[in-house]
């Protein structure tokens, strides 16, 4: 039973957002951790930054020894700050200090493959000498940082059988503690951190006291990104294949902070990891986790010192405005579906044949022919008054009442979970639902879980109303796997968290989709499949070492603008990308950014949209004090993002882009704009002439709305093309605002 209960809690990879305090030993009982901040470090010896931070402490409380007893962890690599247990009224004094930039309470985090590589066009047994994965060196000698619940180091998929010696530049360290020794790192796994001060002890005590991962989550996002070939995986004969990482032969470095059953990570102790690992020396930082208020400086600082931070977007979808991580200098993937599918065949008892979906595996042919019992609306007093035992439930209304949609995917889905809790504890052989838009398949052992669609549950529903033998029943057969072009797709997960940007209305969110419904990779010594946004980002994070390791002298900027420009929007079939949600919809730029990653055409985009990161500092001074605000016109329209989001056109706004040329050197660019509707869109100049002196244009872009009217946001793009094979596409996102009361939100 207790499995049942971690596999339903971690399935869903929900983020919400709580805020706890934690009491230390010793600190006044009123005092909470808090997280100050202060900018950029000020000596190069990262001893002299923590003695800043002691003596700092030391002449707000007094005494070196209270400071010492209060400070819980010294930011000293990638900036400069510290977390220390502090009553509010010493909190507030130290806000007032001309140091100190910001301080908050250090709140709580929550988490957020065989075949999905192969579908991304990175297959290992096409010949395909100039794809990415060849052009990559499948990542050689990249080095990975994955902030996360930790790693099973025994599973195969982090065999280094093979692996040259260490990066030489490598500045990091295996730390052993509880089931994890000096011998649990190897050339695959170069470095593992764990970071326990801070967090809630109710976390702390069910977990392993090192970097072993407890969850499975860890684990399971390291070995998307980066895990080695291993052959002949599967999930009981579901999805088999050679599981391997996006990048199989980069190194991993492990950074434990997330903790317990429920997956928590105490922000003080991610931003420790964070900073560990700008010093150790990763070339990017895979970050399956968030919340929407994280703390935004740690990043900017590790951006800026040239790590690509890739993060997931959120699971609190299909609702707008839900989208975490939602930082300029970041890479934020959202989760589309591929094309697998688990068909899994229903015999009733008069023989007839029905399909349905489902994880069901059974070392036999199939179950036995079980008694099939229609409960209408599966609520709790239903399903609590009916004799259920042996039995598969019927589930044949929504769960939902019209008008009582959920507010998101994640609850529909724990709505789910807690029928499917019911039953089980009630002795129910299985359970099966009409598939509402919003269901993901799941995976519950024994007890059969099985999605129809609407018309096979009128079928189900037929039979067994006019069935004259006393008991209808029905046999489940062991689900199949399916993959193809003959599975729509890719569509973007009713989970997956939708921009606009409540921080950044001026910024389009996500940037990007990769796949993250039902991905199989490791989890302790076997394979499992897992959705959500965490399993979504390091797809991302495989890919983008992949670029690195193609283009070493790529900026973070670069590689995200390598990516979205070259992003799909429409299929293999032509048809426009869907994004499902209550109705499914055509995907615009707030559910997908530049679209789905391509990664093969990513290694040749064209054009790049660089970004300095003094840029971004410039920006983020702005948004986090307007006293120290050097811009004129601060909207984030004006950072050269490979994107662009005005959510409030008056009557004309003109936005300049500087592009890069990374192709061949003597080449002509034409634009093509397709407009947001009502709004006119001119470029200038409307052709880029590069050539071994001309590197690098720029041009502008002015949007002028057509009509006067209060309007939502329309959509649009605008594409460089070379006449050749660069398609250099960016989304464009305008909103008109003519009055300032109120406006669509999305
Ligand atoms: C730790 O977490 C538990 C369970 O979530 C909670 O009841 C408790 O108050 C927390 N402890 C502290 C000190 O915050
Ligand atoms: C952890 O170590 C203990 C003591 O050596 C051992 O009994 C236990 O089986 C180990 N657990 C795992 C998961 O390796
Ligand atoms: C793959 O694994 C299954 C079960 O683990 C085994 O029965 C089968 O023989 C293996 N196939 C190959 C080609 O190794
Ligand atoms: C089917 O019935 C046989 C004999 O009654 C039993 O041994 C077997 O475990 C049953 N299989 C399932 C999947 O319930
Ligand atoms: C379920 O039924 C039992 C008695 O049969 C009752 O005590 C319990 O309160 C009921 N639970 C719900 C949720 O209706
Ligand atoms: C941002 O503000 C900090 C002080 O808070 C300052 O040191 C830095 O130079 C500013 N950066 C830019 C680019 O304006």
């Amino acid at each position: 039973m207790d499995s049942q209960h971690l596999l339903v809690s971690f399935l869903l990879f929900l983020f919400t957002f709580n805020s706890f305090q934690m009491i230390a030993n010793g600190s006044q009982p009123s005092a909470k951790l808090y997280i100050v901040y202060l900018g950029e470090r000020r000596h190069e010896d990262p001893n002299l930054v923590t003695s800043s931070h002691h003596d700092l402490l030391s002449s707000l409380l007094g005494s070196k020894e209270d400071a010492l007893r209060s400070i819980v962890y010294s930011y000293r690599h990638g900036f400069s700050g510290f977390a220390a247990m502090l009553t509010d009224s010493q909190a507030q004094q130290m806000r007032e200090l001309p140091e100190v930039i910001s301080i908050k309470v250090s709140s709580s985090v929550e988490l957020h493959t065989t075949r999905s590589w192969d579908y991304l066009g990175l297959s290992y047994d096409q010949h395909q000498p100039m794809g990415l994965l060849q052009r990559g060196t499948f990542g050689e000698d990249i080095i990975i940082g994955v902030v996360d619940s930790g790693i099973w180091p025994e599973s195969k998929s982090f065999n280094d059988y093979g692996y040259g010696p260490i990066p030489s530049r490598w500045k990091g360290t295996c730390e052993t503690g509880q089931n994890f020794t000096m011998n649990n790192c190897n050339r695959k796994i170069i470095g593992a951190r764990w970071y326990a001060r801070g967090v809630n002890a109710s976390y702390l005590n069910v977990d392993y006291k090192s970097p072993r991962d407890y969850s499975g989550h860890g684990t399971h996002t390291a070995s998307t990104a980066a895990g080695s070939f291993v052959s002949n995986t599967s999930f009981y004969g579901l999805g088999v294949g050679t599981a391997r990482g996006g990048a199989p032969h980069a190194r991993l470095a492990i950074y434990k902070a997330c903790w317990g059953g429920a997956i928590r990570c105490p922000e003080a102790a991610l931003l420790k990891a964070i900073d560990d690992a700008v010093h150790d020396g990763v070339d990017i930082l895979s970050l399956s986790l968030g919340a929407r208020f994280f703390q935004s400086f740690v990043t900017i600082h590790a951006v800026a010192k040239g790590i690509t931070v890739i993060f997931s977007a959120g699971n609190d979808g299909p609702l707008p405005q839900t989208i975490s991580n939602d930082l300029p200098w970041v890479i934020t993937v959202g989760a589309s579906t591929i094309d697998r599918s688990f068909p899994t065949i229903i015999t009733l008892g008069n023989n007839q044949k029905l399909v349905g979906q489902s994880f069901y595996h059974t070392s036999d042919d199939g179950s036995n022919s079980t008694e099939l019992l229609l409960i209408r609306s599966c609520s709790t007093a239903e399903l609590n008054s009916t004799n259920i035992a042996g039995k598969i439930v019927v589930c044949a209304d929504s769960l939902f009442a019209p008008g009582d949609i959920p507010s998101g995917a994640g609850d529909a889905s724990r709505s789910m979970s807690q029928v499917v809790n019911s039953l089980i504890e009630a002795q129910a052989e299985g359970v099966i639902f009409a598939r509402s838009p919003i269901g993901l398949l799941q995976d519950y052992r024994r007890f059969i879980y099985l999605l129809v669609d609407n018309d096979v549950m009128l079928q189900i529903k037929e039979y067994i109303q006019l069935s004259d033998t006393s008991s209808p029943t029905a046999m489940i057969s062991p689900a199949n796997n399916i993959v193809g072009s003959r599975v729509m797709s890719p569509r973007v997960a009713a989970f997956s968290s939708r921009g606009p940007s409540l921080d950044y209305p001026d910024l389009i969110k996500p940037d990007i989709t990769a796949p993250g419904v039902s991905i199989l990779a490791a989890r302790f010594n076997s394979y499992y499949f897992l959705s959500g946004t965490s399993m979504a980002c390091p797809h991302v994070t495989g890919v983008a070492a992949l670029l690195k390791a193609a283009h070493p002298e790529w900026s973070p900027a670069a590689i995200k603008s390598a990516l979205v420009t070259t992003a799909y929007t429409t299929n293999a079939y032509g048809f426009p990308i869907e994004a499902d949600g209550v109705p499914r919809k055509l995907a615009d730029p707030f559910d997908f950014g530049g679209g789905h990653i391509n990664p093969n055409r990513a290694l040749d985009p064209g054009l790049i949209y660089d970004v300095d990161p003094n840029d971004y500092f410039k920006f983020f001074n702005c948004t986090s004090d307007a006293s120290n605000c050097d811009l004129v016109d601060a909207h984030l329209y004006h950072l050269n993002l490979p994107s662009i989001s005005i959510s409030d056109l008056k009557t004309s706004v003109t936005v300049k882009r500087t592009v890069t040329n990374v192709g061949d050197t003597d080449t002509i660019y034409r634009a093509i704009v397709e407009s947001p509707p009502g709004v006119k869109i001119s470029v200038e100049p409307s052709v880029l002439k590069f050539n071994a002196f001309n590197k690098v244009q720029t041009f502008a872009l002015t949007f002028t709305s057509l009509h006067a009217v209060q309007g939502d946001f329309n959509f649009g793009s605008l594409t460089w093309s070379d006449g050749g094979r660069h398609l250099v596409r960016i989304p464009l996102a305008v909103r008109v605002t003519i009055q300032d009361y109120f406006s669509d939100t999305s």
